[in-house]
């Protein structure tokens, strides 16, 4: 990467590799053509045991895309993504065109200022349950990028959800190849650019759980603790479905995750049930109607953990032409 890169991009692309992945794969790529970001699926970096198809990638990519997007906006420049934009381009996840200036509203300034606190919290929570008005705040952050988040705690989809989750989790857990790559991207040092390091995994409950987090992200070094009895779970959703889809609930899911932190509250994904294939197609089909369910966020009152590292803008980013003058 250029050192000469104006450090408003320099600042939008450290937001944007904040983003939340699959076992902090980190999949994406970023040019910088003028004016204008591109935002590529890289592809060596999609797991291909738990997320053949790239989905999960596609929405990782589009968290780091509402970041950037994000991050800019609050420097004072008007910034506008368009996902998938070339049809002949599949990996091409969305171009952000930076045109000249504009202000930056309060919500953006505190949605922006969470990017660099928000982490996935893999400890037990507090039986403190989540307000009403904290969830809507957090359903209108998902409309206000596109997506829609239903709470499932207190429904009747909540029972059926959270035995997918067992299932999907005792097959994985069973499941060699996925063991495999579980492995090669966790327990990592501290510091490690990638993956998960073993800080970042959360103790295992003390009694088998209604919402079982992976088993591959436990320390089974510290001493059991009761986890929630009842957690709060919320499934991120869109309207379509497909690979724009795919980006669109990252940035869905992003803003969920920053207004969320913002809020002083604790996040976690759980996406078993969406990768394996017995699980998959039961999940899907308990949205039908409503909509395309990308991603389950466990929400709740936790203490919060140290942030996870991620790989420098420079090993990312490509800069074709000057840029953003
Ligand atoms: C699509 C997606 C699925 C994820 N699924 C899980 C999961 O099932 N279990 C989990 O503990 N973390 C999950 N994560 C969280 C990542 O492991 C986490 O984002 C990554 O390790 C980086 O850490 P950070 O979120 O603390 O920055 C998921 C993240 C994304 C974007």
């Amino acid at each position: 990467m250029s050192a000469a890169l104006p450090s408003a991009v320099e600042q939008a692309l450290a937001a944007a590799v904040r983003a939340p992945s699959p076992h902090n794969t980190q999949p994406w790529r970023f040019v910088v053509d003028g004016p204008q970001i591109e935002v590529w699926l890289d592809r060596n970096r999609v797991l291909t045991v738990a997320d053949p198809a790239a989905r999960e990638a596609r929405l990782s990519c589009g968290a780091a895309v509402y970041n950037l997007v994000l991050m800019l906006r609050v420097n004072g420049f008007s910034a506008a993504a368009r996902v998938l934009p070339d049809p002949a381009e599949c990996d091409l996840l969305a171009v952000i065109r930076i045109d000249g200036d504009c202000g930056s509203s309060a919500s953006d300034r505190r949605l922006a200022e969470a990017i660099f606190r928000r982490h996935t919290n893999r400890r037990p929570f507090s039986a403190r349950p989540v307000s009403g008005p904290a969830r809507s705040r957090l359903q209108s952050a998902a409309l206000a990028a596109g997506g829609l988040l239903v709470f499932l705690d207190g429904s009747d989809r909540y029972a059926k959800v959270t035995t997918l989750v067992r299932r999907a989790e005792a097959v994985q857990a069973a499941d060699a190849a996925f063991r495999t790559e579980s492995a090669h991207w966790t327990g990592r040092a501290p510091e490690s650019p990638d993956g998960v390091p073993t800080v970042a995994f959360g103790p295992p409950p003390e009694m088998p759980t209604v919402l079982p987090l992976r088993s591959s992200h436990e320390n089974s070094a510290l001493p059991s603790r009761p986890f929630e009895q009842d957690p709060s779970l919320a499934v991120v959703l869109t309207r379509d479905h497909g690979p724009a889809a795919d980006v669109r609930a990252g940035l869905a899911l992003q803003r969920v995750l920053l207004a969320a932190t913002a809020d002083g509250l604790a996040t976690s994904c759980v996406s078993q049930a969406f990768e394996t294939p017995g699980t998959r197609g039961p999940l899907l089909e308990l949205f039908r109607g409503v909509g395309q369910p990308h991603t389950l966020v466990r929400i709740g009152h936790g203490l919060p953990v140290r942030t996870t590292s991620r790989r420098p803008v420079a090993e990312v980013t490509t800069v074709r032409d000057a840029p953003l003058r």
